[in-house]
This record gives structure tokens, sequence and C-alpha cells, in this order.
């Protein structure tokens, strides 16, 4: 039986909440169709952030309108608080994901509060999950700069354990450690993960990193060792967070599907359909980052496939 690798793809928040262009809501739609269409399961569609903060998402409500047309993927919405929990909760999303720094000087630039503020918000998210009696909805927290902070400098893992044991603690489905600005290796990887996969206490654990520095695929190999079987990626490599200087895109979904299938992990995507895809993506947004080493090689001869 081979091994299933999940990769939840961020490339319709994370990978274009940069972008210059405001992508319009049928072209996002379409974009999650097609990425359904290639086998992708898993999709953060939008971010229920002020439009003045991040104008991309001014549509978040109206996309999530056509989640009825995306059943076939898991859709979630990023949220910065509990304004964000309640706006995706009511827009229809089952699915958000609520993100805290852990470096204090990117909590403030992201979102204008402290980590301990942070952490308070996200009570006040699992207080009305629990008590306003919202549909069952699944919460996730990205830890985001757990493996450095380009504003910061180091963080210290024993402050990414003690926040995350907080955040399990309050009410958290699923933990994502988030190497916002590429800093992370796969020696440090392979040395936080394990700490964290025991600190979740079977709730799920998603890698989330970028390729800043070319490491993100090593540090995919680094989580997968450790115990890691969900991964988010974006189309096209783009990517970035407004608010941490120097972040640049996550690990690219063509490759890491390429490497995951040549290693013998199923992902259930169909790369071709992605590359197919990511053309499309490149007319609508035109000049952005683009990365991906398959999109510019090709797929090799030999390549084949787990099933
Ligand atoms: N969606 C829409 N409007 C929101 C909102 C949300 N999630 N949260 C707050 N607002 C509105 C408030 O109602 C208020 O409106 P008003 O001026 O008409 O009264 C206004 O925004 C300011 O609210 P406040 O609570 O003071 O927020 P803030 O200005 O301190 O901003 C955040 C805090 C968290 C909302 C903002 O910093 C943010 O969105 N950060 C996330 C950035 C991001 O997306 N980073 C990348 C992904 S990690
Ligand atoms: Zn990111």
């Amino acid at each position: 039986m081979s091994k299933k690798v999940i990769l939840r793809e961020v490339g319709l928040r994370d990978g274009i909440q940069m972008a210059r262009t405001f992508l319009a809501t049928e072209h996002k739609r379409d974009w999650a169709k097609a990425l359904i269409e290639a086998g992708v399961r898993e999709i953060e569609l939008t971010s229920f952030v002020p439009p003045k903060v991040v104008p991309q998402f001014a549509d978040a409500d109206q996309l999530a309108a056509y989640l009825p047309e995306l059943g076939g993927a898991v859709c979630s919405a990023l949220v910065p608080n509990l304004k964000g929990a309640q706006r995706a909760v009511q827009a229809g999303f089952r699915h958000i994901n609520y993100v805290l720094s852990i470096s204090e000087a990117h909590s403030q630039s992201n979102v204008r509060r402290s980590t301990g503020e942070a952490i308070e918000e996200l009570r006040k998210i699992n207080e009305e999950r629990r008590v306003s009696g919202w549909p069952k909805v699944t919460l996730g927290v990205g830890l985001a700069t757990s493996f450095g902070c380009t504003l910061q400098g180091a963080v210290d893992p024993e402050r990414v354990y003690d926040v995350a044991r907080q955040v399990v603690a309050l009410g958290a489905d699923e933990l994502i450690a988030a190497d916002t600005v590429g800093y992370a290796n796969p020696s440090q990887v392979r040395a936080m993960l394990p700490k964290i996969i025991e600190i979740a206490g079977g709730r799920r654990v998603v890698c989330h990193f970028h390729d800043t520095r070319g490491l993100g695929l090593a540090n995919v190999v680094a989580a997968l060792e450790s115990g890691v079987s969900v991964f988010d990626t974006s189309l096209a490599g783009l990517g970035g967070c407004p608010f941490a200087p120097g972040a640049t895109g996550n690990i690219n979904t063509e490759d890491t599907a390429f490497m995951l299938e040549s290693m013998g992990y199923s992902t259930g995507i169909d790369i071709d359909a992605l590359l197919k895809l990511r053309r499309k993506v490149e007319s609508w947004l035109g000049d952005e980052r683009y990365s991906g080493a398959i999109a510019r090689a090709g797929l090799p001869k030999t390549f084949q496939y787990v099933n």
C-alpha cells in the first residue's frame, strides 16, 4: 500500500495576497474548480481580513457563495481574528484557519497585537464556537514564524512548544507549523516536528513551508520523516506574507507532487493538469514571481505516478 500525502493548496490565499492584480471572483472560482479536477482535495480558498488590509480578499463573501460548487474539496478560509471567524462561518465555511505569530515582532506587524493577545483572541473564537450555535466548524491554528522571523531573527523552539500547548488547550483541532519567511532547515524541522506532533496529541499537524532560500522541498522530506503527511503548497510557487519583509513564495505544488510521487507517496494529483492551470493563472495575474522546476523542465520520461 502506498502512503498518502495531502497537499493543501494555498495559492488562492497565501499565493495571491501580495499579487498586484485583483483577480476576478469568477477566476478564483475557476481556479478552485480546476484544482479539484486535477485531484486537489483541500483548498484554502480565501481570507476574511479587512479589505483595506488585503484588498485581494474583498470578495471573500462572494467567493464563498460558490462553496456548494466546490464540494469536491475541503475548502477552508484564513481568519485573523474573531470578526473574521464570524464572517467565514456566516459565509458558509466549516473549516477555518486562525493564524498567530510566535515572533512578537511579526505578530505586531501582522495583526497589530502581541502573541499573548492573539492567544486571547483564539480563546474568544473557540468560546464563540462553543456557545453560539455555530454548526460543526473545524479550527486549524497556524503558528507563524515557528522557525525564525525576518523582523526579530531567531525564534526559540521552547516558545513554539509553549504556544502550541496553549493553542491545543484552547480547542485547536489542527496545528499548522509555519515557516512564514523561509528560515527553516531540515535539521531544525527534524528536531522540532516530533515535539509538535507530541503536543498535538493525535490532532493533525500540517507543515507550511516557504521556499525563499531553496530549502522548501528538503524541509518537506525532513517533515515526512518526522511523521507529517499534510503540506501547504501553492500553484506556481506563488505566495508571501505582506507583513513579513522579504517573504516569498510557498513551496510549489507541482514540484512537491512530483517529488512525493517519485518517492512512492500518493498525492492523487494530476501534475499535467496543474501545469495547464498554471498557464491560465499566469495569464490572469500577469507579472508575478512564478517558480517551479517542473514547469521549466517538464516531467522526466521515467516518471510514474504511484497509482
Ligand atoms: N474582516 C472585516 N473587517 C474587520 C475584520 C475582519 N476580519 N477585523 C476587523 N475589521 C474591521 C473592524 O470592524 C473595524 O471597522 P470600523 O473601522 O469600520 O469600525 C476595523 O476593521 C478595525 O478593526 P480593529 O479590530 O481595530 O482591527 P485592526 O485595524 O487593528 O486590524 C487585523 C487587526 C487583525 C484585522 C488586521 O491587522 C489583519 O487583518 N491582519 C491580517 C493580515 C494578514 O492577512 N496577514 C497575512 C496572513 S497571515
Ligand atoms: Zn505562508
